[in-house]
Parts: structure tokens; C-alpha cells; sequence
């Protein structure tokens, strides 16, 4: 029996239509699906729906920010979709955090299904040294990911979204029950598009990732099934 099969596939396509072909054309090879901001606010719960209808796992990558009662109510609308990721920022605090985790727990426990795991996402690769000055931060970024990781499992967050290349100094650093999910993964063969610090499906796996999410290297190919049959044959779980 092939371990459980990490691959969550980044749906960053146009249209809801085109994400529920794609994810019907590599649902047999991949563990789930990333929906984000772009395809939720245009396919909403139905996209997710009909993801589930599948089989599959979801990812709703919200990166949900606001007060502790708007985020609980929001991670509660989203376990009665029956995601099994979703995202928070760890920025918005202990308080946030320990309301999301509360009711994912509780509003799983009155659906009588698994909760959700939450996420949190701790500095945007988009922002670098400048970017954080500019919102008042005055730790560099490594040091911020560190500071923003540890108050975050302090506060009861059961998993991080991280880049690969975190993987080693998180997974010394952090419980062993921690998720990690890192996006930034290509095979040598893989184009790297705008990714600029990547690691091979194997390698993430094996330096402790508990899923790992992949857009282009999948939606992209020619043939998105084949890409995602031979990954998952070289990770051992097709
Ligand atoms: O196409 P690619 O494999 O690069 O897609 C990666 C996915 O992970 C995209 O949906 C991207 O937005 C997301 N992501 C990322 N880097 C982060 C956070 C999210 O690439 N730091």
C-alpha cells in the first residue's frame, strides 16, 4: 500500500471550469488541491464542493487576517466545507490563532468529522528586508519567520506553510507533530518560472514537508496527469 500522497496541486488556472477538469484529470494521482484567493472569489463553495466530490483533499489557502472573532467565524464556514488545510497569518496574534484553532476543533467536533489543520503563514516571500521595514518591522526576514513560527505553535497552531528551504532549521527547531507545507518545488527538469529558491518533490519530503504544493510543474505540462503520475511514482505513492 503506497504511503499517503503529499501532492497538493496549486488550482491557478482561470476559471472554476478549468480547475474542476484538471483536478478530474489528476485527482487519481495527487493527494489534493490548493484553492487561493483567485479561484475562491470566483468559484466559491462550489469549487470546493465539487473538489471534495472527488475524493481529494483541499487546501483553502484564505490566509485569513482580522480580529479573533471574524477569523473563528470564518474558520468555522470553512470546516463545514470540509477542507482539510486552510490558512491563516500568523501575524494577526495569539489570540487570532487560539480562536481559529478553537473552532476548527469545535465545529469539526459538531459535524462529527476530522478538523481541519490551520496553517500559518508567517513573512510573504514576496517581502524582503525593505518591505518589512516599510510596515515597521525591524527584524530581518529569517529572524521574523523564526519569531512569527514559535508564537504561533506556542498558540496551538498545528502546521506552518513554509519554503523548502526553511524545512531543515523548522523541523530542528519545532515539535515533530508540526505540519509543513512548502510550496517552491521542481523536479531538475521542471522550469522554475518566477520560484528563484526550490527543491525536488524527494528531497522536501525527505527533509520533513508533510505535503507540498505544485502548480506549473502539474497544470502547466502537456500532459498534466502524466506529470502527476510520474511525481507521484518518484515520491512511491502512485
Ligand atoms: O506554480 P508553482 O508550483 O510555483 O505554484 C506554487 C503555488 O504556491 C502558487 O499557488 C503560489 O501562489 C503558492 N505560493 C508560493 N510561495 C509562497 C506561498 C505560496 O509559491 N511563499
Amino acid at each position: 500500500m503506497p504511503a499517503e500522497n503529499p501532492i497538493l496541486v496549486a488550482l491557478d488556472v482561470p476559471t472554476p471550469t478549468q480547475a474542476i477538469d484538471l483536478a478530474r484529470q489528476v485527482a487519481p494521482y495527487v493527494g489534493g488541491f490548493k484553492v487561493g484567493l483567485e479561484l475562491f472569489t470566483s468559484g466559491g463553495s462550489e469549487v470546493v464542493a465539487a473538489i471534495r466530490e472527488l475524493g481529494s483533499e483541499v487546501f483553502l489557502d484564505l490566509k485569513f487576517h482580522d480580529i479573533p472573532n471574524t477569523v473563528a467565524k470564518a474558520v468555522a464556514n470553512a470546516t463545514r466545507l470540509k477542507v482539510q488545510w486552510m490558512t491563516i497569518h500568523c501575524a494577526g496574534g495569539p489570540d487570532m490563532i487560539q480562536a481559529a484553532v478553537a473552532s476548527a476543533r469545535e465545529n469539526a467536533a459538531a459535524l462529527g468529522i476530522h478538523p481541519p489543520v490551520i496553517l500559518g503563514v508567517t513573512v510573504l516571500t514576496s517581502m524582503d528586508q525593505a518591505q518589512l521595514k516599510a510596515i515597521g518591522v525591524g527584524n530581518d526576514v529569517e529572524d521574523q519567520v523564526a519569531a512569527l513560527a514559535s508564537m504561533a505553535v506556542s498558540a496551538g497552531l498545528e502546521g506552518l506553510v513554509c519554503s523548502p528551504l526553511e524545512l531543515e532549521r523548522l523541523r530542528r527547531s519545532l515539535p515533530k507533530t508540526i505540519a509543513l507545507v512548502t510550496p517552491g518545488i521542481r523536479a531538475a527538469t521542471d522550469a522554475l518560472g518566477d520560484q528563484k529558491r526550490v527543491m525536488g518533490p524527494q528531497e522536501a519530503v525527505a527533509g520533513g514537508a508533510t505535503r507540498l504544493v505544485m502548480g506549473r510543474p502539474i497544470y502547466a505540462a502537456s500532459d498534466p496527469a502524466l506529470a502527476a503520475k510520474t511525481i507521484a511514482q518518484s515520491l512511491g505513492v502512485a
